[in-house]
């Protein structure tokens, strides 16, 4: 998919399609307006008979308008301009690119950027690419057609450049949560780790399963045990910036699939497990993209990959493991697998010197059911950095609110047998305990807990995006990064 600008005025371009922006209660201005003069007053017509409301990622259709190259123009809600921020320039975008994929198009345009800052027209790009990208990787008969060529019109080449780039990034994360667990297990992954590393210039380490053990990764390795898919740690290294300048490590929950172990799923809960591995996928996203967008920082990103499977050789309810840090977990549920992955994996970052940590992880159903399907939670052991995540969401419109990390949770994870127990007491507050339980491994560095289990997967089609892999929190850690490089 190419992604390029174009000067050229909005009658006189060609493209299959041209996708023009109305606010919601404005005059017509910018490209709509042009569209709207050359069609003899189309739009103006349409608004008076209430068809178009300019409410945002409304879609209006004009089939060869008068006057106009293009063999159709989108007109595209974009709501008030005021409340226009880079999640609605994201979806809405989406939204069309979306809708004019259902067929095969070469070049669509998008003349819906006058005044839009160059964070927003990033945001709209990253949409444009996303949308036309389905999940139907293994069928014949696609549902989405990406198009050979995005036209923006009037973008910089600098912001061009990083929307292509960070567009490019979401779309590896979505697809790497899109692939079904045959083929995206803990070595496939590792695979497409090192090529992204080759592609960056990164420092890359993939441990396998004997390094694993003389890394003493006994956690990470017990919830690997009952599958034939051997487990990988993948560790890459961006050094942007002066060697002794802070590292930001992003780790990455990376279950290619969770059965729930010998607590095993229900057939229902299983379906999607595949999308289990999202944290991993989204911080290798991100590091590409702060890779290629060469940002003065230094990040190392870790992915702890393995599969939860059930066998003879299975972890069981009551076993005690040391962790790699010395903390002793006694397991009481098998499906609560990831922290028990990610135990060790916080611990190789604190141990290559991390100074903030933000890991990201499909954790909890409780974290589902306590915000929704759409929202994450943030969990931290510093407000000052939570805060700093949760501002860089803010800017790039994603979906994040925090939970408390109080000190009477603690209580959630202690055990009569082990230093603590890998779930809750109760079926109450399990988001919260899961974070509490990730808190022992990150050796009071300041870090910050996503729990993506809601949002990282859509369930059913959204208007701006198929259902499947969302990409989310890409966005936010490339901000959170191009933030620590200014700070
Ligand atoms: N991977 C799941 C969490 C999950 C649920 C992700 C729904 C995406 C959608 C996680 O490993 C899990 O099974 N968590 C358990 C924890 C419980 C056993 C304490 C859960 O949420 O039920
Ligand atoms: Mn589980
Ligand atoms: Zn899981």
């Amino acid at each position: 998919m190419q992604v390029v600008s174009t000067e050229s005025g909005v009658a006189s371009l060609e493209a299959d399609a041209i996708v023009v922006g109305v606010y919601g209660s404005e005059a017509l201005s910018g490209a709509a307006a042009e569209v709207d003069r050359a069609s003899g007053g189309v739009i103006t017509r349409l608004r008076e008979a209430s068809e178009i409301s300019g409410k945002p990622l409304e879609l209006t259709t004009l089939y060869a308008p008068a006057g106009i190259k293009a063999t159709q123009i989108v007109v595209l809600g974009l709501g008030e301009r005021a409340k226009l921020n880079a999640g609605v320039a994201y979806r809405a975008a989406g939204a069309a690119s979306k809708s004019l994929s259902s067929k095969p198009r070469q070049r669509v345009a998008f003349y819906v950027g006058e005044g839009w800052s160059n964070d927003l027209l990033e945001a709209g790009i990253c949409g444009s690419m996303s949308g036309c990208q389905g999940q139907d990787l293994y069928r014949a008969e696609k549902k989405r057609h990406p198009f050979a060529e995005i036209a923006w019109h009037s973008v910089n080449e600098s912001t061009l450049a990083a929307g292509r780039i960070l567009g490019e990034s979401i779309s590896l994360t979505r697809r790497l949560v899109n692939e079904p667990p045959s083929e995206m297990y803990p070595e496939a992954f590792a695979v497409v780790a090192a090529r992204v590393a080759e592609e960056c210039q990164l420092d890359s380490e993939i441990w396998d399963r004997d390094r694993l053990a003389a890394e003493r990764c006994a956690a990470l390795l017990a919830v690997a045990r009952a599958s034939a898919r051997p487990p990988r740690m993948v560790i890459l290294k961006y050094q942007g910036a002066a060697a002794d300048r802070p590292w930001l490590a992003l780790v990455g929950k990376g279950v290619t699939f969770d059965s729930g172990g010998l607590s095993l799923k229900p057939s229902d809960s299983m379906k999607t497990m595949k999308c289990d591995m999202a944290g991993a996928a989204t911080v290798l996203g991100a590091i590409r993209a702060i890779a290629r967008l060469k940002l003065p920082v230094n990040v190392i990103a870790l992915c702890g990959l393995v599969e939860n499977m059930i066998g003879g050789d299975a972890y069981k309810l009551g076993d005690v493991i040391k962790a790699r840090n010395g903390r002793t977990i006694e397991i009481l549920n098998t499906d609560a697998e990831g922290r028990v992955v990610l135990a060790d994996v916080l611990d190789v970052a604190v141990e290559r010197g991390a100074a903030k940590i933000v890991d990201l992880a499909t954790l909890t159903g409780a974290c589902v059911v306590a915000l929704g399907t759409d929202v994450a939670g943030a969990m931290a052991n510093e407000q000052g950095w939570c805060d700093e995540v949760l501002t860089a969401a803010k800017a790039t419109g994603e979906p994040l609110w925090q939970l408390p990390m109080w000190p009477e949770y603690n209580e959630h994870i202690k055990s009569e047998v082990a230093d603590i127990r890998n779930i809750g007491d109760g079926r109450w507050g399990g988001a919260i305990a899961g974070a509490k339980f990730l808190e022992e491994f990150v050796a009071g560095k300041p870090w910050t807990h996503l729990d993506i289990a809601g949002p990282a997967y859509f369930e059913s089609n959204k208007p701006w995006q198929d259902a499947g892999g969302s990409g989310l929190f890409v966005r936010t850690l490339v901000e959170l990064a191009r933030r620590w490089a200014t700070s």
